[in-house]
C-alpha cells in the first residue's frame, strides 16, 4: 500500500525497534528508549529537504569550501503528550531546533482534539517546521495541531509519526496537502475505539506508564 506524500521509513532498524514496541509485555523504560533511538532515524529522512550553503574552513591540509546548514533553525512541534518521545532524540540529533509545543488530547468519546496549551517560537513563517507525534489515528490531533501552526504563521511543515492508520493519512493528506508524511509503518485500520490495529496501544500511556 502507497499514499501520495507519504514516505515509510522501512530500514531494518526502524523496523525491528517497531516490532519490540508493539509487544504488550516491553516496559514502559524499553518503550521510551526505543521511541527515542526511532526518532533519530525518523529525523534523518525528514530533515532530508533542509537548503545547504557552503562556508570557507580551514582543514589542516588547506581551505576549502564545505556544506552547513541554510536559513533559519527548524523548529520541532511535538503534540503532547506522546509527541514528546520523538522530540528528545531530534533535539540530540538537531541541538539548536526551536520548539514548539502544542497541548492538545483526544476526546476518548468524540475523538475530537481539544487545545490545551500553545507555546511556539514567533518567526514560524521563516523556519521548517516537523510536527511529532507517534500516532497519527483519525488525524483529528495531527490536523489541529497543524492548523493551530499554520495560524501562528507556518508555511514549511512535515509531519513525523511512528505509526499511521490509512483512514488517519487520507484524512490528514485531504486537509493538509502540503504536508508531507514520514512514517514508520502504516498499519491495516482503526477500531471502533479510534485506536490503530494492530498498533502498540494508547502511545502516552505506554510512554509514561500510566495505565
Ligand atoms: C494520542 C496520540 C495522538 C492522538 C492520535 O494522544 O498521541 O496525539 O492520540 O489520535 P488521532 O489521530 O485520532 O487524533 P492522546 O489524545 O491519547 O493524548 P496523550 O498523548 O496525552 O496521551
Ligand atoms: N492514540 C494512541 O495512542 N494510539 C492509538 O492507537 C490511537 C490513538
Amino acid at each position: 500500500m502507497s499514499f501520495e506524500g507519504v514516505t515509510v521509513v522501512g530500514h531494518p532498524l526502524v523496523q525491528h525497534k517497531l516490532t519490540i514496541m508493539r509487544k504488550k509485555d516491553t516496559s514502559t523504560k524499553g518503550f521510551r528508549a526505543l521511541l527515542k533511538e526511532i526518532s533519530l532515524l525518523l529525523a534523518y529522512e525528514a530533515t532530508r529537504e533542509l537548503e545547504l550553503t557552503t562556508t570557507t574552513i580551514e582543514t589542516p591540509l588547506t581551505e576549502m569550501e564545505a556544506p552547513t546548514l541554510a536559513g533559519k533553525k527548524l523548529v520541532f512541534a511535538p503534540i503532547l503528550r506522546a509527541g514528546m518521545g520523538l522530540l528528545e532524540g531530534m533535539l540530540e540529533l538537531v541541538p539548536s531546533a526551536r520548539v514548539a509545543h502544542v497541548g492538545l488530547y483526544r476526546d476518548p468519546k468524540t475523538l475530537v482534539a481539544v487545545e490545551y496549551y500553545f507555546k511556539a517560537p514567533e518567526d514560524l513563517s521563516d523556519r521548517m517546521v516537523i510536527v511529532l507525534d507517534p500516532m497519527l489515528a483519525t488525524a483529528n490531533s495531527a490536523s489541529a495541531a497543524i492548523e493551530r501552526l499554520k495560524e501562528a504563521g507556518a508555511k514549511n511543515l512535515r509531519f513525523v509519526c511512528l505509526l499511521a492508520a490509512p483512514e488517519g493519512i487520507q484524512r490528514l493528506r485531504a486537509a493538509h496537502p502540503d504536508v508531507p508524511i514520514f512514517t514508520a509503518a502504516v498499519d491495516d485500520r482503526l477500531n471502533d475505539h479510534g485506536y490503530i490495529v494492530p498498533g502498540l496501544g494508547d502511545a502516552g500511556d505506554r510512554m509514561y506508564g500510566t495505565k
